[in-house]
């Protein structure tokens, strides 16, 4: 049933302006009659920070900035989903058009910035689902204007603690000016600290509640050695990697569009995404698990990314090519994968190929 709607949505979500065709599909969303989708093969169950995934594929931070249709999502057989970025007040994001589609590239570049109707709608909306459980992250971010950016982060942690089953710290949006500055050591340091701080204030209110750190796929390896360090000193729950990037890769066909300012995802990504997870993984030696995003269209896509180091693996940008049906398919060609190699569970692959990744030539 979702597959057949989906098939016939999809080439007439395309002819939509990209930023009309998300609202629309949030809108199919919140009233599609979704039915609970099978339960997840046992060997899809991962254990990451504290928490129990019944499957490792995730929505990707930006889909339901809102907290509109998590219980959705669950339903299309995502097995966590990250709400957010969420900003503590409201603010409107950049001009439009801000949303643009690589088709031929099966890429995406988005120049948002942060648009969020505020913590206090998106907590009212979360808290009103609580009940329905599932896991349920919120990527936190800072208003544009804020006078302490790092505050801003606190306060939504203290605010959000909860409703939340983790938190994303979102240091890595290319469309806030300054916002990527957050990386560079010395106040990725401050940040670490108040964050993990916050965390533990909370966590007798609300029980633990790990913080991750998603990053940008555009750090240079040095940058990259210090995060680590840094996040491993403050003993951070995980890490994500990561965010859109600023590059433009040679190989891009949508030349024109390509020139559009804002992070690329989807396809295009999916190379230096990879390799940057790698790194961060012989880096990181076990610390705390991580998280893959960027690129991921395939169950092939989501394995590289589990042999590159993640445990746990997120998508947005190739559900607009592919449909909502990539996510069971994603699972389906998974638990294959794990079962022909005779493997118990995604444990037993996660970093395999990391350290002969970090050999090969750079991506392009
Ligand atoms: C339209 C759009 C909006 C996004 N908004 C956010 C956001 O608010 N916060 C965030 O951390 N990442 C955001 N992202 C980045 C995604 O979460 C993800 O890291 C990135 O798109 C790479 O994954 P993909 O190639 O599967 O799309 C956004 C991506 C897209 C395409």
């Amino acid at each position: 049933m979702i597959g057949f709607f989906d098939a016939l949505a999809r080439p007439l979500m395309r002819m939509l302006d990209p930023e009309a065709a998300h609202g629309l599909a949030v809108k199919a969303l919140r009233v599609a009659p979704l039915v609970r989708p099978q339960p997840d093969d046992p060997k899809l169950a991962v254990r990451a920070f504290g928490l129990n995934f019944p499957n490792p594929v995730g929505m990707a931070a930006g889909f339901d900035k809102h907290g509109e249709v998590p219980d959705a999502l669950f339903r299309l057989g995502f097995g966590f989903v990250e709400v957010g970025t969420v900003t503590p007040l409201p603010q409107p994001g950049n001009p439009r058009p801000r949303l643009f589609r690589l088709e031929p590239d099966e890429g995406v570049i988005n120049r948002l910035g942060f648009n969020s109707e505020g913590g206090e709608a998106v907590l009212r909306r979360l808290a009103a689902r609580a009940h329905h459980g599932g896991i349920v992250g919120i990527n936190v971010g800072a208003n544009k204007d804020s006078a302490d950016r790092i505050a801003d982060y606190v306060r939504l942690i203290e605010t959000f603690a909860p409703v939340a089953s983790y938190f994303t710290a979102n240091i890595s949006s290319p469309n806030t000016p300054g916002l990527r500055d957050l990386q560079q050591a010395r106040t990725f340091d401050d940040l670490t600290a108040r964050v993990v701080d916050a965390r533990e204030r909370v966590r007798e209110r609300a029980g633990p509640t790990p913080v991750l750190i998603k990053i940008a796929p555009d750090l240079a390896l040095g940058e990259l050695d210090d995060v680590v360090g840094i996040a491993r000193r403050r003993r951070v729950d995980g890490m994500i990697i990561g965010n859109t990037t600023v590059a433009r890769p040679p190989g891009l066909r949508d030349r024109a569009t390509a020139r559009e300012a804002g992070g690329l995802s989807g396809r295009p990504l999916f190379a230096l995404a990879t390799r940057m997870l790698a790194e961060t993984y012989v880096r990181v030696e076990g610390a705390f698990p991580l998280v893959g995003v960027g690129g991921i269209d395939s169950g092939a896509a989501a394995l590289a990314k589990i042999k590159a180091g993640a445990c746990l693996v997120q998508l947005y940008s190739a559900l607009v090519f592919r449909g909502v049906g990539l996510v069971g398919a994603i699972k389906t060609e998974l638990a294959d994968a794990l079962r022909r190699g005779g493997h118990r569970g995604i444990d037993d692959l996660v970093g395999t190929d990391a350290a002969a990744m970090t050999a090969e030539p750079w991506p392009d």
